[in-house]
């Protein structure tokens, strides 16, 4: 048994959808969120910054006592998962990777969309991951051009965000995909978004965040960490943003996303 905190990491905000996978599915742990907020976004970056910022909010939920820590970032994770492990080899780390896998195994066209940060998409995870099932079905690689962006604005619910979604989903849909792998934590801020694109057609959208959960509690398990069942979980917020940005954390981890519903 163990009461210290789980951490997560992101670049901004989009790591909160773990997190609430997380705390909805593991209620007596308690959980640190750092939200950089102020390199955001990761995407684009060159992985030799990405692993340093990476690094650098790792070392910080060890400073804080983290007794695991996950990667609630598919870009950190394509770049530092494997430096993580090989140096902090105490820390039981979990990292997010698109769900090609259950895509994959239950497309009826044979097309599978994975939507992700351009670093995430060249990264070896997701290339060895997609190749894996590259000769079963087919895997367009497509990057969420200003998602990210939108997400952390809490623009989601806006004409303009919809016009970007739809400039990235359409051709997706018109290409045969019936499953859209949402492989950035970001994104699943934008399903309903993506929903009202898709609309009628038969079109599933695929994220990781219950498959994370389960892999965390795997890990508690096999590590002795779980919590008492007693234990009353908190819930911190770290940010290298402003007070503004941190309250905007907040109010999106506990459900008041977007500027329409805030
Ligand atoms: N939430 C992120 C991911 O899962 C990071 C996006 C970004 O910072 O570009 O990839």
């Amino acid at each position: 048994m163990n009461n210290s905190a789980i951490g997560l990491f992101d670049s901004g905000m989009g790591g909160l959808s773990v997190w609430q996978e997380i705390r909805a599915g593991l209620p007596t742990e308690s959980l640190i969120f750092f939200g950089d907020g102020v390199r955001c976004p990761y995407g684009s970056r060159p992985e030799s910054e990405v692993l340093q910022f990476t690094v650098e909010a790792v070392e910080r939920l060890i400073a804080e006592g983290c007794k695991l820590i996950v990667i609630a970032c598919n870009t950190a994770t394509a770049v530092a998962i494997d430096y993580l492990r090989e140096h902090y080899p105490s820390v039981p780390f979990v990292g997010l990777e698109p769900a090609i896998k259950p895509a994959a195994l239950t497309t009826k066209t044979g097309v599978v969309a994975v939507l992700a940060t351009e670093r995430s998409l060249e990264g070896k995870l997701f290339l060895h991951t997609s190749a894996k099932y590259a000769d079963k079905v087919q895997i367009i690689k497509s990057v969420g051009r200003d998602f990210v962006e939108i997400v952390e604005r809490g623009e989601e619910d806006t004409p303009a965000a919809e016009a970007a979604v739809r400039g990235v989903v359409e051709p997706i849909i018109e290409a045969g995909a019936d499953k859209i792998v949402l492989g950035c934590t970001h994104y699943p801020f934008l399903r309903r978004t993506i929903e009202r694109v898709i609309g009628g057609r038969e079109v599933e959208i695929i994220d990781s965040g219950s498959a994370v959960c389960r892999r965390v509690a795997q890990l508690l398990e096999e590590n002795d960490l779980r919590a008492d069942a007693s234990h009353s979980a908190d819930y911190r917020f770290i940010t290298l943003g402003d007070e503004n940005y941190l309250k905007q954390l907040q109010r999106r981890a506990y459900g008041c996303c977007s500027k329409e519903k805030a």
